[in-house]
């Protein structure tokens, strides 16, 4: 497979070269997926530089979320997994205001779809989550958003959505980098 990276805020198709089809207003769209059978790659990277820039990028990829996906969200502490997160819960048309579920391991909410919000960072064993009921959670009918991810990469599905946010002190306090990598990435 062909893999090709290209500067920050641009796009990149998988196995063949695709290029974003520009929208009429000259945009290019935020997410380009290309469905290779029944295969969908997506790759993005953006910049952010303020929570709110963030939970829009985050909006954009929640609005292409459907029942079954397992969104995992890597990054230090304070990267903005959570920030992250509040962007995906508007596009699910979540009401409540999100909170950390690091203590809880799981929040759960409603919105078009149910949403669960997992923060794995206390997790010493990844076979601990089964007790929680992870499975149930993974393969059920809502959105899993897991925060802190990489603890438990020994038991996800292959078929995820990968987003790593990343500080870089020397271009700003409030700088951010995120990648989203999902089907073949
Ligand atoms: N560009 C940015 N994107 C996200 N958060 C940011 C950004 N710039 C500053 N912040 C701040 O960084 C912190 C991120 O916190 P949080 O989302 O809880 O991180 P995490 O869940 O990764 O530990 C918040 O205090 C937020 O205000
Ligand atoms: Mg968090």
């Amino acid at each position: 497979m062909v893999r090709k990276s290209i500067g920050f805020n641009s796009f990149v198709g998988a196995g063949f070269h695709a290029r974003p089809q520009t929208k009429s207003d000259g945009t290019i769209p935020l997410i380009y997926s290309i469905k290779m059978q029944e295969f969908k790659a997506v790759y993005m990277e953006k910049t952010s530089n303020s929570p709110e820039e963030t939970e829009k990028i985050a909006f954009q990829v929640g609005k292409t979320l459907k029942a079954g996906d397992i969104v995992c969200l890597d990054g230090e502490l304070g990267a903005g997994k959570t920030a992250f997160t509040k962007g995906l819960a508007k596009a699910l048309d979540v009401k409540d205001y999100i909170t950390s579920p690091t203590f809880t391991i799981v929040n759960e909410y409603i919105g078009k779809l149910p949403m669960y919000h997992f923060d794995v960072y206390r997790i010493g064993d990844p076979e601990d989550m089964y007790e929680i009921g992870f499975e149930e959670y993974i393969f059920g009918d809502g959105v899993s958003i897991i925060e802190w991810s990489e603890k438990i990469m020994e038991i996800l599905p292959q078929e995820r959505i990968n987003i790593f946010i990343r500080k870089d002190i020397s271009k700003g306090e409030n700088y951010r980098e995120i990648v989203v990598k999902g089907g073949g990435y």
